[in-house]
């Protein structure tokens, strides 16, 4: 694929900086694409209504024309006119989740291109909270389209320096404003029919989503998996093997360095993801430490962001620990199988 220049721009969250915003607005405008920070990975964004830019996200991603893309706005009003109808219960989801990690999976209007959808009639809509994202939408006077801004199929960025290392030279603009919050994807859910379907855990718990709603139901229910187009089984991987530890009991440790060792004397370099409790356990191993077990948001946050520096250090194995499966664990696990499928 040809090279292209790419401007990066630092924009700081806390003090927007106008011009460069305005800038970066006018980029979508005229059909570039624009990688930005929102508050769970970097998105690389273009006009949602300008089909010859949607296509040049999934030439740089190198993204599969099946895998339909997010719709993002800047807030709720902005749905009408995007989609065919909106559900009572969207409403009541975007009033307690918007601005914020919950996507929603709508029928889509004519406006709406197959291209995002990937021939879908339905369309996958957000409202993100970082100042940033919502700057970009409002300057910009356009629905914006972005998947995660990382090659397609490697582990999402979570830092402007992640989006540089995948997409530098394919890409017209990188807006850097450092590290996201959340870490971790958003919460994918169909809203189309009651009750409701989780297609993708992320950044909004289903505890705190059952508080809205009890009709949901998670993924298929027949052999509940969770099945979003697009949504490989192997997916958001790091470069090296991932080798995920079954189960968090006493024997965990024992269990991950017997595995390390193993793999160490037929000469590979062992990468270990780890929680605070046990980092100093894994003697001899490059080890990435992601936060306290029971600081789960933090080792949201970090998770990517380890899987990348081990890949950096040229790690040929990573064997993870396992984590609870409640509240933003269980979009952890969910992470963690697949890119160990
Ligand atoms: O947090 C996020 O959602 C990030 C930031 C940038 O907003 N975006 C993101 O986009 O993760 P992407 O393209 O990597 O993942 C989009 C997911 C895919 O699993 C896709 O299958 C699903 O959303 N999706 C999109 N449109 C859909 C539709 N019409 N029906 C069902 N699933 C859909
Ligand atoms: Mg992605």
């Amino acid at each position: 694929m040809i090279k292209i220049n790419t401007k990066i721009i630092k924009i700081e969250t806390n003090n927007i900086d106008r011009e460069k915003i305005r800038e970066a607005g006018q980029a979508i405008r005229d059909g570039k694409i624009v990688a930005f920070p929102t508050e769970t990975v970097y998105g690389l964004g273009a006009d949602a209504l300008n089909e010859y830019a949607i296509r040049k996200i999934f030439l740089a991603k190198n993204r599969p024309l099946y895998d339909p893309l997010i719709v993002h706005i800047s807030c709720l009003d902005e749905i009408f006119g995007l989609v065919k109808e909106v559900p009572a219960i969207a409403i009541d989801l975007a009033h307690n989740f918007w601005p914020g990690p919950l996507t929603m999976v709508l029928k889509k209007s004519s406006k709406i291109s197959s291209m995002v959808t990937a021939g879908l009639e339905t369309v996958a809509i957000r409202v993100p909270s970082h100042l940033v994202a919502l700057a970009l939408i409002q300057e910009s006077k356009r629905p914006i389209v972005a998947p995660s801004a990382n090659l397609f199929a490697h582990v999402s960025p979570t830092d402007a320096n992640h989006v540089i290392d995948d997409l530098k030279g394919k890409v017209d603009i990188i807006i850097d404003s450092g590290r996201t919050s959340v870490g971790l994807e958003s919460t994918v859910i169909d809203v189309t029919e009651l009750p409701l379907k989780v297609l993708r855990l992320g950044g909004i718990t289903i505890e705190n989503i059952k508080r809205v709603t009890s009709e949901i139901t998670i993924g298929n229910k027949k052999d509940n998996t969770i099945k979003s187009p697009g949504m490989m089984k192997k997916h958001y991987s790091p470069k090296a093997f991932l080798i995920l530890s079954e189960g968090r009991n006493n024997t965990m440790v024992s269990n991950i360095l017997s595995i390390a060792k193993k793999y160490k004397k037929m000469g590979n370099k062992v990468g270990i993801i780890a929680t605070g409790e046990n980092s100093d356990k894994y003697v001899g191993y490059t080890v990435g430490v992601i936060g306290n077990a029971n600081d789960l948001e933090i080792c949201a946050q970090n998770l990517y962001s380890q899987m990348r520096l081990l890949d950096k250090q040229n790690c040929d194995i990573i064997i993870t620990e396992n984590f609870q499966e409640k509240g933003i664990g269980s979009a952890i696990m969910d992470r963690l199988r697949r890119a160990a499928n």
